[in-house]
């Protein structure tokens, strides 16, 4: 008895009493601090469009391409002589970005910090060039992810998620890869049936499978009115393998949900890409979406972290640019704004 309690303990070591709390791990943060009414712009910076049929192209210009692609992909194209396929380079760069979120950072400072120092005494500019990147690549990662938690995220996305008018609500992932941001909508919405779909079966098998069971999401006690912390293995998960043209679904779903998927569709595709989110949505269902911001810092992150993250096309967009693309296709912007790293929306099928 005594054994099983501390097992619950260390595979779920946070509770109540840790709400209001921020913690460092060697391989992300935990944070579980919440906010006032009046620090929640501080998260999300929402609605600086008021009338949406107003903006054009024109105005806001078209989204900012990242041509720095991975070493891998070029590569690939160089043997194959041709361009590398979609479904191929997400397959790279799943593989790619989950080695990362798997590092334990400390340790992987003093590894780089030593291959450095060595590559220094053996007098190789390309030895040297190359630890230097690693060192710097490893710096960065550090920074955005584990210590300011661009990635992830937790006190953004609440925000930005927060106050849907959803009762255990059926929540469809579409290229969900890890699952993040469903597990964290899960968590505020109690009773809710989430299905993760993605078309690269590594998702499921490695990135949602090694998703740390013991990071705890701050989500709703519907007994209590009350915070709670809520797990991966409390959630109601299935995750699908396919390809998103594939799925079976009606218009059955509360929530349809993607994070860093529109801007990968140049723009003869983006019609195709939003009419997805529409597809699958009840009649009064909401679409919510995430993509990657336009801010200088993220320019210079996705050029320093090209290996890890560019195997495919890539737009980093304003939320106007992202808000214009939904609303021209069709969707009611119901609420907009800038989180950390990404932009967010809620909309709706007109
Ligand atoms: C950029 S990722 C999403 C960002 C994610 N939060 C992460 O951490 O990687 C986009 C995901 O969508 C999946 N995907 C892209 N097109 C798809 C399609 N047509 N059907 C199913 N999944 C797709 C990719 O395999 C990839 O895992």
């Amino acid at each position: 008895m005594k054994e099983a309690a501390l097992e619950n303990r260390s595979s779920k070591p946070y509770h109540e009493e840790d709400i209001g709390k921020t913690t460092v791990h060697p391989q992300y943060r935990v944070d579980l601090r919440k906010y006032s009414e009046k620090e929640y712009n501080k998260f999300v910076r929402v609605n600086t469009v008021s009338d949406w049929s107003m903006l054009s192209w024109q105005d806001i210009g078209k989204p900012f391409e990242v041509k720095k692609y991975a070493k891998e992909r070029e590569a690939w194209e160089k043997t194959h002589e041709k361009a590398m396929d979609p479904h191929t380079s997400w397959t790279y760069f799943n593989r790619a970005f989950h080695e990362w979120f798997m590092k334990d950072v400390p340790l992987e400072k003093d590894r780089t910090k030593q291959e450095f120092l060595s590559s220094l005494r053996s007098f190789q500019p390309s030895e040297v060039s190359h630890a230097l990147g690693n060192l710097v690549q490893l710096h960065l990662w550090n920074y955005v992810h584990r210590i300011q938690d661009g990635i992830w995220d937790p006190r953004g996305k609440r925000a930005l998620f927060q106050g849907l008018l959803v009762h255990r609500p059926r929540i469809l992932f579409l290229g969900a890869a890890e699952g993040y941001e469903a597990m964290q909508l899960g968590a505020m919405y109690p009773g809710a049936e989430i299905v993760m779909v993605d078309y690269d079966e590594y998702c499921k098998t490695t990135r949602f499978a090694e998703f740390p069971e013991s990071y705890p999401f701050l989500g709703h006690n519907p007994k209590t009115g009350q915070d709670k912390i809520i797990y991966k293995d409390d959630l109601n998960i299935e995750y699908v393998v396919d390809d998103i043209r594939n799925l079976p679904y009606g218009k059955e779903f509360d929530i349809v949900l993607s994070v860093g998927l529109l801007e990968h569709f140049p723009d003869e595709y983006k019609q195709e890409a939003v009419d997805w989110h529409r597809r699958f949505l009840k009649d009064n269902g909401y679409a919510v979406l995430t993509t990657p911001r336009n801010q200088l810092r993220s320019r210079l992150y996705y050029h320093v972290m090209a290996d890890v993250m560019n195997h495919t096309y890539r737009e980093l967009m304003t939320v106007e640019q992202m808000g214009l693309y939904m609303y021209e296709n069709g969707f009611d912007i119901l609420r907009h704004g800038y989180i950390k790293v990404h932009n967010g929306l809620i909309c709706r099928p007109r």
